[in-house]
C-alpha cells in the first residue's frame, strides 16, 4: 500500500482515494467478508476511534504536498541498491521543497539506512532511516 503511494505519484497520478478512509474495529462492515485495515477504525458500541499506522503514513504525503504541487525530480544515482528506499519530492504553490523516502516494509528483508539528502546549492542532510519507515523533509532552497 505504502509502495503503492509514492509509485503512483511518480506516474502522473492528481489525486487518491483511499479505498477505505473509515471502517468499523474488525475491517468492516463488508458483504463478502473481506475485511481490510483503513486509517481510522470507528467503534460501532461507543464514541471512540483508532488511528491506524496508516493513517500516520497517508499523512506524510497528504499534510505535506498540499493541493497545487507539482512533482519534482529527484537525482537518486547516488542510491546504489532502491530496493528498500523509494523517494518522491514536490514543489508547494509556497515555494516550499518536500521530500518523501520510504524505507518500505520488506518481510525478511529490514534495513537501515543512512542517506544524505543534497539540495541544489550543495546544502546536505545527513538521516538515518528506520527500518519500515516514512521520513519527510520540508526546506526552502
Ligand atoms: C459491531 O460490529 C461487529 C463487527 O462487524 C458486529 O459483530 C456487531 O454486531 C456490531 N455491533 C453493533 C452494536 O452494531
Ligand atoms: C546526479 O548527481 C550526480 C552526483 O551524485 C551527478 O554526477 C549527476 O550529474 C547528476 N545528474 C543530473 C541529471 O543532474
Ligand atoms: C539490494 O538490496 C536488497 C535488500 O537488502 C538485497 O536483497 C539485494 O540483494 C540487493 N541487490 C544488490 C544488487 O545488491
Ligand atoms: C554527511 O555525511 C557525509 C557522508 O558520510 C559526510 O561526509 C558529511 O560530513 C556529513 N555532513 C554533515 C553535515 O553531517
Amino acid at each position: 500500500m505504502h509502495i503503492t503511494w509514492l509509485m503512483v505519484l511518480k506516474n502522473w497520478v492528481t489525486g487518491w482515494v483511499d479505498w477505505n478512509m473509515v471502517l468499523d474495529p474488525i475491517g468492516g462492515p463488508n458483504w463478502v467478508g473481506n475485511l481490510v485495515d483503513a486509517p481510522i477504525l470507528v467503534s460501532n458500541t461507543t464514541d471512540e476511534f483508532e488511528k491506524q499506522p496508516m493513517y500516520y503514513a497517508l499523512g506524510h504525503l497528504a499534510k505535506f504536498i498540499v493541493p497545487g504541487s507539482v512533482m519534482i525530480r529527484v537525482n537518486t544515482s547516488g542510491i546504489t541498491n532502491t530496493t528498500n528506499i523509494d523517494v518522491i519530492a514536490a514543489l508547494t504553490p509556497s515555494g516550499q521543497k518536500v521530500v518523501v523516502i520510504n524505507n518500505k516494509y520488506i518481510e525478511s528483508n529490514a534495513h537501515t539506512y543512512q542517506v544524505s539528502i543534497i539540495n541544489k546549492q550543495g546544502g546536505v542532510i545527513n538521516l538515518s532511516l528506520e527500518q519500515r519507515s516514512f521520513t519527510t523533509i520540508v526546506y526552502n532552497d
